[in-house]
């Protein structure tokens, strides 16, 4: 599945995932190398996973409970905002533009 995220500095770039191994999209923007901390190792507790989905929300669906709860500790975050360790890599991320909103360290 081919779809674009937008760096912290606005620079977007197309990526490439595999969409059969259940991989979520926190772990494939680290392989991408983006600064995403992810210290709870995907468990939704920490946040620094942050992602607004720019386009293509209508078929990722929305945050579940344990996501918007993360989400509203927040100091700032979106309608569209989720966990990406929370997002499951699946051909419904095709042409999706997610923009980095986490920690930039
Ligand atoms: Fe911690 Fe996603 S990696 S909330």
């Amino acid at each position: 599945v081919k779809f674009t995220v937008e760096d912290h500095e606005g620079t977007r770039k197309e990526i490439e995932a595999p969409d059969d191994m259940g991989l979520s999209l926190m772990e494939i923007l680290k392989a991408y190398e983006y600064p995403i901390l992810a210290t709870c190792g995907g468990m939704a507790l920490c946040a620094t996973c942050h992602v607004e989905v720019l386009e293509g929300e209508d078929e990722l669906g929305t945050a579940s409970d344990a996501e918007l709860d993360q989400l509203e500790n927040l100091p700032e975050y979106f309608p569209t905002s989720r966990l990406a360790c929370q997002v499951r890599i699946s051909s419904i991320l095709e042409g999706a533009i997610i923009k980095l909103r986490g920690e930039d360290n």
